[in-house]
């Protein structure tokens, strides 16, 4: 094509890729029907807010906001980059549900602020670890994982053991998880800090570990989806 005839046969995506403002108006058209169509099911789909619809579901459901303990604990898995190397969603799959158990429900992580889901499988999921192993076989894991299982990739963190956990932090903690929705009464952050007292960051990620999964007591053979 020759540049004197170029303004007569200029298709649509020529138009567009030389116009910066029409290219960018486009792009987002075309990245919100994307969102819709992915975003939009998600608010009538029963399964995501389970809890709502089936009001007993909330009761079946057992799920608390975590202990003081436990979210420090939380924060500790955040702040170390568990994340990096550990998802927390297991899905739908048979594969997945008979190596890992029931497959995640959304009401499960409601009070996740951020949830943990991630992608990034370099170690198994572990969003039903909590009671898989005992509190000294987590502890000794987290010391030195290839005492355990020679072949582990995971690091150390050996550091865990030698830092108290901070009770005043907490309290604030939980009152910023209460702004952003979680049901944390006044008494309970009040408790927080002589609760924790004393506690190693290590005996944090721990409670956090052990409760991971085990709020939902399933009943096996049952779809929550029902
Ligand atoms: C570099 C990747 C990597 C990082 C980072 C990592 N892990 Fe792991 N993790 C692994 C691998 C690989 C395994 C499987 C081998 C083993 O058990 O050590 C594993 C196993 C585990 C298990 C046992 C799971 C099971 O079902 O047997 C737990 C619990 C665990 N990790 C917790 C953590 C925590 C907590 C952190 C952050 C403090 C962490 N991991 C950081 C790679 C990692």
């Amino acid at each position: 094509m020759s540049n004197n005839d170029s303004k007569k046969t200029l298709s649509l995506q020529e138009r567009l890729e030389k116009n910066i403002w029409a290219l960018v108006l486009a792009t987002a058209m075309v990245v919100s029907v994307g969102g819709i169509v992915e975003i939009v099911p998600l608010f009538y789909l029963k399964t995501t807010f389970e809890d709502q619809v089936h009001p007993e579901y909330e009761e079946l459901a057992g799920v608390r906001p975590y202990h003081a303990l436990e979210l420090i604990g939380r924060d500790i898995y955040q702040r170390e980059g568990c994340y990096l190397c550990h998802s927390q969603m297991i899905r739908p799959f048979r594969d997945e549900k008979d190596r890992y158990g029931h497959y995640s429900l959304a009401v499960e992580s409601k009070y996740d602020h951020p949830f943990q889901w991630g992608s990034k499988r370099t170690g198994p999921d572990l969003a039903r670890v909590g009671g898989k192993y005992s509190d000294d076989w987590h502890i000794q894991h987290l010391r030195d994982p290839r005492s355990l299982v020679p072949e582990s990739v995971m690091p150390r963190y050996p550091w865990l053991d030698d830092e108290l956990v901070d009770g005043f932090d907490i309290q604030k903690r939980m009152k910023a998880m209460k702004v952003i929705g979680v049901p944390y009464t006044d008494e309970q952050i009040h408790a927080a800090a002589a609760e924790v007292e004393g506690k190693t960051e290590m005996a944090a990620l721990v409670a956090y570990l052990q409760v991971l999964g085990t709020m939902i007591q399933f009943e096996p053979g049952r779809d929550y989806r029902d």
